[in-house]
């Protein structure tokens, strides 16, 4: 049974905090690119939050960004807690934003109630969908050092803008990016709360309003840019016509055919760009990407072989060349088994795994992490439908509370925190 203690928080600040975010750059949905004006002003709100909090704010290199509150006992290991503040294009209101407002929430509930030994830090991370530049989960990757900040300065946008450029322009100084093992060092445990992507809750446990995580699946991301002939859509005739077009559809239905011939397997063509896209001009160039994902890495690569063997027989049947690069591969990731199950014994939530990255699923490799998921009714993401009930963000808070106070170890009520919190 769902433990429900009474609110310790105010939803309707939840709700204010992720509605203010969406708002920023809206157009059908959230859109706020990794280093992008969007992304920052996410930033700016997010560091308002933290210090109205009374916690000590301040950005790393890579512009990730820390509110601390410090705990009695500073030699001790910290607990994280956090999520990001990017969005795909047309993203939904809730993803990345709630985990950040609610880590922000919890953490400020916590210091109403005294001094923890422990440090909590909330945290928010830049470049997080891999959108814009193609690596995601760039701000905790640069952190750890997991990308090497050399080959994260040169990635670029469709636009040609290079990551460097484009930090700089946000303010911040590329040449600093980088891995961060003394900060790394001092984390003891990483919890991310993110609303579910997907509704395997709801199929799991009707009643579950909060899920944690067991797994994320392998997923990676390639480019294909097949190459043909620019030519006239009227005066060129069929057996001259070298169209890329065609093997890039080859591409979007292999990938639909992908899914039932690899059980458990997705395979998505969200985004083709025919150059020069005219109306009536055969292109002489289309990219376009895969998004490909299964718990298994091995099934993951022989998915993309199976889809780029398709597109590469069309091609060469079309008169075109095919060129195939792969943008990012995270292998399947597996949460601190103990952690997750103590988590869930302790709420009386289900485990279940995702089929989404996060930046939990970076920290699960230097450090125990956990991930806890808000229902989401309808399991529609990276979509302005993306929907979270009120009540489901506030339970949320206080299953993240209760987390972070079972971490944190004890809490002096006599040592107050001056400002975060007081009414
Ligand atoms: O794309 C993903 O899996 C995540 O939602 N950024
Ligand atoms: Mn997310
Ligand atoms: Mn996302």
């Amino acid at each position: 049974m769902q433990r429900t203690a009474g609110p310790r928080t105010g939803a309707a600040r939840i709700v204010e905090r992720v509605d203010e975010l969406f708002a920023i750059g809206r157009a059908a949905g959230a859109n706020r690119p990794g280093l992008s004006a969007g992304e920052d002003e996410a930033f700016r709100r997010a560091r308002g939050w933290m210090e109205v909090a009374g916690l000590e704010v301040r950005p790393d290199p890579a512009g990730n960004l820390f509110g601390r509150l410090a705990g009695t006992d500073p030699g001790m290991a910290e607990v994280w807690t956090g999520s990001h503040l990017d969005t795909p294009p047309d993203g939904g209101r809730f993803d990345g934003a709630l985990g950040v407002a609610v880590a922000v929430e919890a953490i400020e509930a916590i210091a109403r109630r005294g001094r923890a030994r422990r440090t909590l830090t909330a945290v928010a991370f830049r470049l997080e969908e891999g959108s814009r530049f193609g690596l995601p989960c760039l701000g905790s990757r640069l952190l750890t050092g997991a990308a090497d900040a050399d080959q994260v300065r040169r990635l670029h946008d469709t636009d040609g803008m290079s990551l460097a450029d484009a930090a700089r322009r946000v303010g911040f100084d590329p040449s600093t990016m980088g891995p961060d093992p003394a900060r790394l060092a001092t984390i003891g445990t990483f919890v991310e709360l993110h609303i579910e992507q997907g509704r395997l809750l709801r199929a799991v446990d009707p009643a579950a309003v909060v899920g944690v995580a067991s797994e994320i699946v392998a997923h990676g991301r390639w480019r294909l840019t097949i190459t043909g002939q620019g030519n006239h859509a009227g005066t060129t005739a069929p057996a001259d016509r070298a169209d890329p077009m065609i093997p890039a559809a080859a591409a979007v239905l292999a990938a639909r055919r992908a899914l039932s011939g690899f059980e458990g397997a997705v395979a998505t063509v969200g985004r083709i760009t025919p150059v020069p896209g005219g109306t009536n001009v055969i292109a002489s160039a289309v990219s376009l990407w895969l998004d490909v994902r299964h718990a298994d890495a091995t099934v993951t690569a022989a998915v993309v072989d199976a889809i780029v063997a398709d597109v590469r027989a069309e091609a060469a049947a079309e008169g075109c060349t095919v060129m195939v690069q792969r943008e990012s591969m995270s292998d399947r990731v597996t949460f601190d088994p103990g952690l997750g199950l103590e988590i869930s014994g302790r709420l009386g939530v289900p485990v279940i795994p995702t089929a989404a990255g996060h930046d939990a699923g970076v920290f699960a490799a230097h450090v125990p992490t956990a991930m806890l998921f808000v229902r989401n009714p309808s399991g529609v993401s990276h979509a302005p439908d993306e929907h979270a009930d009120a009540a489901d963000c506030v339970t949320g808070v206080q299953a993240l509370a209760d987390v972070l106070e079972t971490l944190v170890g004890d809490i002096n009520p006599a040592a107050r925190h001056v400002g975060a919190g007081d009414e």
